[in-house]
């Protein structure tokens, strides 16, 4: 199998028949980095859940082909799909916050993926930990583990998260705007971190950013999405040179005049509707 994720003819439907995302096909081969980009609302976040089972609430979806590793994810048990993802999928949702169980020491919940799976016992769960929290640039990890999640900032949540979507290895690393809660030099840390990781590894990397610098420095193939509909996908190297679509042009260009102020979202692209700011 060299597909490690194949998504064809996907759509998403709001509770309205609103499509959110329409006809989408990609799929990530074994090894390989893909980045997602688009403005705000363009749904990057849902086609991530949705292509990994997890279609919200109220949502339809429709679709030729989900293959995670293989398997339809919406045509196999629960038990069978979260046994799938747990061993094989590191997922870093956007807001890291609502990830973090509010009555669990982070000694537990970074060690408890690595256990269930019977990667190791306790204290080798304690001591991968311990190297992942300070490679993702956590000074103190003997400490940090001894505390319960809102005890850390929102910086530090996210760093944890990232070191407990690693415990596995896993084969699909995914992480939705990982870096937006750390300062650049952090950002920079953990995004060699995850590169180094991804070679060691050869996992498939999946980053969702609005940086599109961060795109360009780490990701080998990208997809640029607008309004639900993929407007562009290839390598990297190609988009970011000689961008086709008008969307992927107009996106790279705003990227490039605001590149200063990563903390706005995107917005009055000309030709294109805005659907949220
Ligand atoms: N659970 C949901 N119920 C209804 N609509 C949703 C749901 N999740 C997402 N949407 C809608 O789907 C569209 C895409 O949302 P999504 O979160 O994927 O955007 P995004 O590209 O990740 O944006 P951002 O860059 O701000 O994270 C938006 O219009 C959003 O309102
Ligand atoms: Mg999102």
């Amino acid at each position: 199998m060299t597909n490690i994720l194949e998504v064809s003819n996907l759509s998403v439907l709001d509770k309205d028949k609103e499509k959110l995302l329409d006809d989408i096909s990609f799929s990530i081969e074994k090894g390989s980095s893909l980045g997602i980009i688009g403005e705000s609302g363009s749904g990057k976040s849902l086609l991530v859940k949705t292509s990994l089972g997890f279609l919200p609430k109220g949502l339809k979806a429709s679709y030729e082909k989900i293959s995670l590793f293989g398997k339809d994810v919406y045509d196999i048990s629960r038990n069978k799909s979260k046994k799938l993802i747990g061993e094989n999928v590191g997922y870093i949702a956007q807001n890291t916050v609502e990830y973090l169980h509010p009555l669990i020491k982070i000694q537990d919940q970074i060690s408890d993926g690595f256990i269930d799976h019977k990667l190791g016992n306790k204290k080798e769960a304690r001591e991968k930990a311990l190297d992942l929290l300070e490679l993702v640039g956590i000074d103190d990890p003997d400490y940090i583990m001894s505390l319960y999640p809102n005890e850390l900032s929102g910086g530090l949540k996210q760093r944890v998260n990232i070191a407990t979507a690693l415990m596995v290895d896993p084969l699909l690393f995914i992480a939705d705007e990982p870096t937006t809660a750390l300062d650049p030099k952090i950002q920079y840390q953990v995004m060699e971190l995850l590169r180094k990781n991804h070679e060691r590894t050869k996992n498939s990397m999946v980053i969702i950013s609005h940086d599109l610098s961060l795109i360009k420095n780490y990701c080998e193939n990208v997809l640029v999405i607008y309004n639900g509909v993929v407007q562009e996908k290839g390598k990297v190297e190609n988009i970011f040179n000689n961008p086709k679509s008008d969307y992927a042009k107009a996106l790279l260009d705003v990227n490039v005049k605001f590149d200063q102020d990563k903390t706005k979202p995107l917005k009055d692209i000309r030709g294109y509707l805005k659907t949220e700011v």
